[in-house]
């Protein structure tokens, strides 16, 4: 595990940018493992920009991302679909994506669909993480235990609440979500996970404190041999 802490995050936005590029540079055909929430915004931003300037081409690249609300429409606003949709993929030439279905009728035959379908592609190459202000890893709460693969998951309340702030008064949040499980997180080659802004200073330092449980999920993290976490220094507490 490397730690990178930096001035802000545009040059966390940046940094991140750049990893991705060489990735795709040295490996076209990669599979990416993509997030969602506020923390990769900037780098979705940064990156449709190298794609306008030519800098980058996601033409051979396929990608998976981390969880999805469920159950929920692609086309509700706070979908993971969507948000994906909205911010990255309408926006670059990325050959295919897979987002685990919110949709589906059976949740569980869901699961091992997705699951089928990465290690059809051969498992991820680069996996991208924000974490929760609970310590979450896609939406891996804190648990006993942990399935290994793609499963349903009933939200925590801190998660529920952190995530809240996008939807609208009385609109209907949806309680449970499928989440990629432990397996295929750590699974993946290389791993990076962007920890931004002051509210993430205490989950950081928790994170940090050298010990590996499952009261912060993120901090399997810490095991995995090429996983890089990019602090800004609002989260270092620098
Ligand atoms: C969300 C997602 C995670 C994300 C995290 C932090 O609910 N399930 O994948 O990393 O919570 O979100 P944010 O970046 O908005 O703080």
């Amino acid at each position: 595990m490397k730690k990178v802490v930096l001035d802000n995050y545009d040059d966390v936005c940046r940094a991140v940018a750049d990893i991705y590029s060489r990735q795709l540079r040295e490996k076209p055909h990669s599979v990416l493992g993509l997030a969602t929430g506020g923390t990769p915004i900037g780098l979705y931003e940064e990156l449709v920009r190298r794609y306008n300037a030519g800098e980058i081409d996601f033409s051979m690249a396929r990608s998976f991302n981390l969880d999805e609300y469920y159950p929920i429409s692609k086309s509700h606003p706070q979908s993971y679909d969507y948000f994906m949709r909205e911010n990255l993929f309408d926006k670059i030439n990325i050959a295919r994506y897979s987002i685990p279905n919110g949709e589906a009728d059976d949740p569980v035959a869901e699961c091992e669909r997705y699951d089928g379908e990465i290690a059809a592609a051969g498992g991820i190459d680069l996996m991208l993480l924000g974490i929760g202000l609970n310590g979450h890893i896609g939406f891996n709460e804190p648990s006993d235990t942990y399935p290994i693969g793609t499963y349903l998951v009933d939200l925590t309340e801190s998660s529920l609440t952190a995530n809240s702030r996008f939807f609208g008064p009385g609109e209907h949040q949806p309680g449970r979500a499928l989440t990629m499980g432990i397996g295929a997180i750590l699974s993946s080659r290389s791993i990076v996970l962007m920890i931004c802004g002051a509210n993430k200073a205490p989950i950081a330092k928790r994170l940090f404190e050298g010990k590996v449980y499952t009261g912060v999920p993120a901090s399997f993290l810490l095991l995995h041999p090429d996983a890089t976490i990019f602090l800004d220094k609002a989260a270092a507490g620098a």
